[in-house]
């Protein structure tokens, strides 16, 4: 039974066979097909954060493939009415897998611990696996081959951030992160990134300018993360300088792509000329959470595709 928590569960193959299963999956989408490769499958989301993409995504992936899904609010009383224990281990007799965003990891590790189908991180404080997923097999649609590609992301080193380091480690894509001392990634993830990608090409800069140049996608991301709202004027103070304009995207490849995982705050971390603009692969990306998570559940599942 396989768990996606971080990125540190899957190997460079396991995601090359999410992208595989993803690419036939969007074709057969595009030419009408939703094939259903789940039937009788059921998935639980259990959101204890707001969510548009993550959970509308996951939902209509597991419609499309023939399965159910049940969006669990908080009548069922997740961290409240029973321990994590006896709530993992009851729902896994229900359901063949659980999405759960949660405002601690923690928390999503215990859970899966006492689990017996697979649990899937949907946001926590540490990781966003499946939105980096889906950024990757996007730069791959609109770039081709990400080997030796560089990826600048311009702001905190928050849960998005990570996920993409360490995918971009395992695609073999250059990372470097724009961001104010303070805002950068701490020694133990820096240690983990060594171990799992040792080829992996990571910088951390405060020159955003530097950062940018020659690389193939600038991303950010708020300044501010869910649940770190009382941080917000000193954020603000913090990354001033490292919004996303015309000017900063011009020192990066001609060709580069601007990504953002979305929901977006224009005219802080980048402004409405460049998400708006023609370099902009914004909703692509948004709508590729739909196609790469019918990828990651067929292949989580073992479904015969
Ligand atoms: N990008 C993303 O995960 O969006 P939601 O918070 O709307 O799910
Ligand atoms: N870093 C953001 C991502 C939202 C999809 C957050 O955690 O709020």
């Amino acid at each position: 039974m396989q768990n996606l928590l971080t990125l540190s569960d899957l190997t460079a193959k396991d995601i090359e066979s999410v992208f595989a299963v993803t690419k036939d999956l969007k074709t057969k989408y595009r030419d009408g097909l939703r094939e259903p490769l789940l039937p009788g499958r059921v998935m639980a989301l259990l959101f204890e954060k707001q969510s548009l993409r993550t959970r509308v995504s996951f939902e209509t992936a597991m419609i499309n493939l023939g399965g159910g899904s049940l969006f669990l609010g908080r009548d069922v009383g997740w961290g409240e009415r029973e321990s994590i224990a006896d709530f993992g281990q009851v729902l896994s007799e229900y359901c063949d897998v659980i999405v759960c965003r949660t405002n601690s990891h923690e928390k999503v590790v215990e859970l899966a611990r006492h689990c017996s189908c697979s649990v899937v991180n949907g946001l926590t404080d540490l990781a966003h696996p499946c939105q980096a997923l889906a950024d990757l097999y996007t730069l791959r649609e609109i770039h081709g081959d990400l080997q030796g590609l560089k990826l600048a992301f311009v702001g905190d080193a928050n849960n998005v951030a990570r996920s993409l380091a360490l995918a971009c480690g395992k695609l073999g894509l250059r990372f470097t992160l724009a961001s104010p001392p303070g805002y950068r990634f701490d020694q133990a993830f820096l240690d983990l990134l060594a171990k799992e990608c040792p080829d992996a090409g990571i910088e951390q800069t405060a020159d955003a300018e530097a950062a940018v140049r020659d690389a193939s996608a600038v991303y950010t991301d708020v300044w501010t993360s869910m649940g770190q709202e009382e941080e917000r004027a000193e954020r603000e103070r913090a990354f001033r300088s490292f919004r996303v304009d015309a000017p900063l995207m011009s020192a990066a490849r001609p060709d580069a792509s601007f990504l953002h995982c979305l929901p977006a705050r224009r005219g802080e971390e980048v402004v409405a000329d460049v998400i708006d603009g023609p370099q902009s692969a914004v909703i692509q990306q948004a709508g590729n959470r739909l196609h790469l998570q019918k990828g990651l559940l067929a292949w989580l599942l073992g479904a015969k595709t």
